[in-house]
């Protein structure tokens, strides 16, 4: 088993029966994303997809912050000072992990939303494909209040999860609200007591274990691509993507299913999944 212990600076790694746990790991700076933090998290992000004992990847911050957003020293005003073309790289590493890998990740994903999620923080919050809070989380758009307009891909991230109204009121207040709130309006899956958080992550990242995994890429791109492709592109998508799925799946899953349902009549797939061998 690989050991990424004090491998990235600004990312703590450390892989556990199947969970890869990614803590950002600057809770002094309330885990603000800086460019070392934007380069290190591609690097883990690549690193874990290769790695077969890391199974399904949960994305946590350390001390009281899932990730105060976007370094706002280091990301905006020490880049401010530099040459113009290096914004274009700054962006560019920020945007390829935030969403480009992590958003279609080959593994299933788990935003573990422990403390203070702000601005930018929701580009790679939304990225990931389910997301559970602790109720005592403190989410907020906060851009209005220091003077831009959300960037990266937070309103977009926005506009995909949550609903036209509250996502505006958001946006143009700065107002923050609590992981309650945030699972009421879809933008998280779920929001737990802080002391569950953990526990309700483990046994949730556990029942992803138990799926088969190409099946569950499969299913997880599908989907996300469907948000995006006319309902002609989606039936041929869709159908490319189960015919992949089912040539790539070494274990022959839907083999199996439609025999311990209609031969052996050991499983009802309505109730539960097929039985891996
Ligand atoms: N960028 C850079 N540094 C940040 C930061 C950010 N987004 N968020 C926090 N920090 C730094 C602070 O500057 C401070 O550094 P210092 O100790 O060198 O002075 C340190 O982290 C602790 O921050 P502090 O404000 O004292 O912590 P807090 O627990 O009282 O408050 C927050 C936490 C998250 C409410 C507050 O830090 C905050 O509002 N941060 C900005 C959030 C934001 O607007 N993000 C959007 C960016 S797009």
């Amino acid at each position: 088993m690989a050991d990424y212990q004090g491998r990235w600076q600004t990312v703590d790694v450390k892989v556990d029966q199947g969970i890869a746990w990614v803590t950002f790991n600057r809770p002094e700076k309330r885990n603000a994303m800086s460019p070392t933090l934007n380069s290190d998290m591609i690097q883990v992000l690549e690193a874990l997809e290769l790695d077969a004992d890391a199974k399904v990847l949960v994305l946590t911050g350390a001390g009281d912050a899932w990730t105060a957003g976007m370094d706002l020293k280091e990301y905006f005003r020490e880049v401010d000072a530099g040459p113009e073309i290096l914004q274009e790289k700054i962006r560019r590493d920020a945007c390829q992990w935030q969403w480009k890998l992590l958003r279609m990740y080959a593994k299933p994903t788990i935003a573990m939303v422990n403390g203070w999620c702000f601005g930018g923080g929701f580009s790679p919050l939304v990225a990931c494909d389910l997301a559970i809070a602790a109720d005592e989380a403190t989410f907020g758009l906060s851009e209005i209040n220091w003077g831009i307009p959300p960037g990266n891909l937070v309103s977009k991230a926005m506009a995909d999860t949550v609903g036209h109204r509250q996502a505006l009121y958001y946006i143009m207040t700065g107002e923050t609200f609590t992981g309650q709130q945030a699972a009421a309006m879809g933008l998280v899956n779920e929001s737990v007591p802080r002391a569950e958080l953990r526990a309700r992550t483990v046994a949730l990242a556990e029942k992803l274990l138990e799926k088969n995994p190409v099946v569950l890429r499969a299913a997880k791109h599908g989907f996300k691509r469907s948000r995006e492709l006319t309902w002609e592109q989606n039936e041929d998508y869709l159908y490319a993507k189960l015919d992949q799925a089912t040539l790539r799946d070494p274990e022959g899953g839907r083999e199996q299913g439609l025999k311990q349902f209609l031969d052996d009549k050991s499983i009802k797939p309505g109730l539960q999944a097929y039985k891996r061998a």
